[in-house]
């Protein structure tokens, strides 16, 4: 197993490009399974959870292709992906697939939507939490799927089809949002959403499907009306830059100090994050390359922060915020209220000489002056990168173990905070 070696106290200085999103890229090619015909998708993340589910995906009988690079494209630019589901042959999802990846869950939509049904292994537990899939089996019921639970597998079918309705979800969901979207785009008729999630990439898969030719209507906004069609049709689309990588790098900026363009960054995708990072004393200037990151001397300024959905602070920001806080002058609190169970980093930046304490979903975190490097590991992927954060600033020498949960969600991270300064390497094996 591959780990990650980091000396810590080089300030980051340079350009880090900004990939593909991936929570816009996985549903977007979920969505190539309501059309026979061809979708094209640009700056598409080199990710293992996208090689994951091009294997799930192959399993329904999807063919991907990937197009070589062009001429003056280097690793910066994303893959393009050209993903054909002219011919579906398996509508099973098994259990060694979807609990590899959960949002491999969500082609329960697009598979009962065109196909009439569809049987996929509920995915159970993970990392961060019990996470339920009840809203996402509520919104497909709504819709007229019939639904079993049986041996552990979501059995759900529409022989005649689904039919709109409206869906009220009693809590925003990102997946309860893209498989209701999803579904009601081939419904007859109108589907109305409530209290739907306004995340960016619901609005970036809106947009792909409405090229596909659906019509949906108020994506980004909390009501979402989708008029069902016959059928969709290939298209193209570029996925939209990845928001909690951007403030990812953000944050590793802020904690070293120094001078950093998140190339191709757009402000507007995480304007909450940025607004704490201000707070905290540091520079964040927008221009029209991306975003520039500065902090010179300065020390960190203690924030007091809570997790919600868009556009409030991102949970999947949550972590490397803490690892930021470690080192500001005074305490700081950080609630988290998205998931029950996302706090896996802390023993772990403990090690470092963090001084953090946890009461329920509230962690008070004390900084300190200086922490120091050790061996470390983590079970999600947020978690491990607040970790490589922590150990950017920490003094001395951090090994990361379990690399492999850094590389579901982050491209060549070595290399690019190496490009900047960073003294960091993958060790193999
Ligand atoms: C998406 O997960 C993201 N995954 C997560 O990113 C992200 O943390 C999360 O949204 C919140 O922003 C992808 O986009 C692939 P939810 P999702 O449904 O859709 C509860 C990462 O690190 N809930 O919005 O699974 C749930 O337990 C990942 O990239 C139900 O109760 O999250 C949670 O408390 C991790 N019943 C809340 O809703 C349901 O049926 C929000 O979860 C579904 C969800």
């Amino acid at each position: 197993m591959d780990r990650i070696r980091i000396i810590g106290g080089h300030r980051l200085n340079g350009t880090i490009p900004i990939s593909g999103a991936k929570n816009a890229a996985l549903p977007l090619m979920i969505a190539s399974l309501l059309t026979e015909q061809t979708l094209i998708l640009d700056n598409v993340p080199r990710l293992a959870d996208v090689a994951q589910l091009e294997r799930i995906l192959g399993n329904h009988g999807v063919d991907i292709m990937v197009s070589g690079k062009r001429s003056g494209e280097t690793a910066d630019h994303g893959q393009t992906l050209h993903i054909s589901a002219a011919r579906i042959v398996d509508t099973t999802a098994p259990y060694e697939l979807v609990s590899k990846m959960r949002a491999s869950f969500w082609v329960l939509a697009p598979l009962v939507a065109r196909m009439g049904e569809a049987r996929i292994s509920m995915p159970g537990g993970c990392a961060i939490g019990t996470r339920p899939v009840d809203l996402l089996i509520m919104a497909v019921e709504r819709l007229g799927g019939k639904i079993d639970i049986e041996g552990g597998y979501v059995l759900a079918r529409a022989p005649k089809g689904l039919k709109g309705a409206e869906i009220v979800f009693p809590k925003v969901t990102v997946g309860g949002t893209h498989t209701a979207v999803m579904a009601a785009s081939l419904a007859k008729g109108t589907t109305v959403l409530e209290n739907a999630a306004r995340e960016p990439e619901i609005v970036d898969v809106a947009d792909c499907l409405n090229k596909m030719g659906a019509r949906i209507s108020g994506a980004g906004t909390r009501q979402i009306i989708v008029e069902g069609v016959a059928g969709l049709k290939g298209a193209r689309h570029a996925v939209l830059p990845d928001r909690i990588e951007t403030g990812t790098y953000a944050m590793a900026a802020a904690m070293t100090g120094g001078d950093v363009l998140l190339q191709n960054g757009r402000p507007e995708l995480l304007q909450a994050a940025l607004d704490v990072l201000v707070r905290a004393g540091v520079t964040v200037m927008p221009t029209n390359q991306g975003i520039r990151i500065v902090r010179n001397g300065a020390g960190l300024a203690p924030v007091d922060v809570t997790t919600a959905p868009f556009p409030e602070f991102p949970t999947d920001l949550q972590a490397q915020l803490m690892a930021l806080m470690t080192r500001a002058r005074g305490t700081s609190h950080i609630t988290e209220t998205i998931f029950e169970n996302r706090f896996m980093h802390v023993g772990e930046l403990t090690r470092l000489g963090a001084r953090i304490q946890l009461d329920g979903e509230r962690a008070t975190i004390e900084g300190v002056p200086q922490l120091k490097g050790a061996p470390v590991m983590a079970t999600d992927l947020r978690a491990s990168v607040s970790l490589v954060i922590a150990a950017l600033a920490a003094e001395g020498e951090t090994i990361v173990n379990r690399v492999y949960h850094l590389d579901r969600g982050f491209e060549r991270l070595e290399d690019k905070l190496g490009r900047c300064g960073a003294a960091i390497e993958r060790l193999s094996g």
